[in-house]
């Protein structure tokens, strides 16, 4: 019997955490650990990233660290029984940004879709229906956005009435007060991508020339993060992740939490 198998067939999203980088914006906090092992809330900051993928029905995880933390990231999360996921580790030696980190999970991606987490970003809300919204998606990236009040800190989004139309990496003069936030989805072309970009003036493989390569294939979607986000990579971003994850008891909200009337407008399809 011959068995035909369909391009309809669809490879399961699979997450991708990025952990390493040397937190000095948080020192003396992170001389001795890393900063993704720091508690927010109730629990070690590393423990939301895993479980808003779980929550997005993400399963399949790597966690991409740093040489000097790697066994203390390891004691702490296990293979994510706990969590309901399978987690992988790979060390990012010599960290050169956060397209270098995700060069790493090439072998691991296989080709599948990926929902990329920076572990500083805590956000409010269930990343499900952005990760849904990508399901639906045939090719390309998708990114969130939130208006902030210092937009100068972040990858910062020029937009035309539909597009993100170009994205700069902490500008001084911001053309919007849009962040790109630390949460991106991408197809299999991505790991192609990354060997194309250079080294931006501060010596990193950044992100955004990632995502700006996206926008001139004309492959770049967004949506509007809703509820509350923050990274957590300074003192006061720190203490706003704290605040909003105590209050809600380090549980991830569901988007029908939220009054009716929420959903609309979530997705920018
Ligand atoms: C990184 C990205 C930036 C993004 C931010 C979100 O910056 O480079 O584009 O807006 O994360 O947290 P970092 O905070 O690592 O400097």
């Amino acid at each position: 019997m011959t068995i035909l198998y369909s391009h309809a067939v669809k490879l399961p999203m699979k997450g991708v955490i990025l952990s390493g980088g040397r937190g000095t914006r948080l020192h003396p906090l992170t001389k001795a650990t890393n900063k993704h092992l720091l508690p927010i809330g109730r629990e070690p900051m590393l423990y939301h990233p895993i479980r808003q993928m779980v929550s997005a029905g993400i399963t399949e995880i790597l966690v991409v660290t740093s040489t000097e933390h790697i066994g203390h990231v390891v004691a702490c999360l296990g293979g994510g029984n706990e969590f309901g996921c399978s987690l992988n580790y790979v060390v990012q030696e010599n960290p050169r940004g956060i397209a270098h980190g995700l060069a790493l999970a090439e072998p691991f991606a296989q080709r599948s879709k990926l929902c990329v987490m920076l572990a500083d970003n805590i956000f409010e809300y269930s990343i499900a229906p952005y990760a849904d919204a990508f399901r639906r998606q045939d090719t390309g990236a998708r990114v969130l956005l939130k208006g902030v009040g210092e937009p100068e800190r972040y990858g910062v989004a020029a937009l035309d009435e539909q597009h993100v139309v170009e994205i700069q990496e902490k500008p001084k003069a911001p053309k919007s007060a849009y962040a790109v936030v630390g949460l991106y989805f991408y197809d299999a072309q991505v790991f192609d991508i990354i060997r194309t970009i250079e080294e931006s003036e501060r010596g990193e493989f950044e992100i955004t020339s990632v995502n700006n390569a996206y926008i001139k294939r004309n492959e770049l979607r967004y949506n509007h993060c809703k509820g509350r986000w923050t990274d957590a990579g300074t003192f006061e971003s720190y203490a706003e992740a704290n605040r909003f994850m105590l209050e809600n008891g380090n549980r991830i909200l569901a988007h029908d939490d939220r009054p009716s009337g929420h959903l609309e407008g979530l997705i920018d399809d």
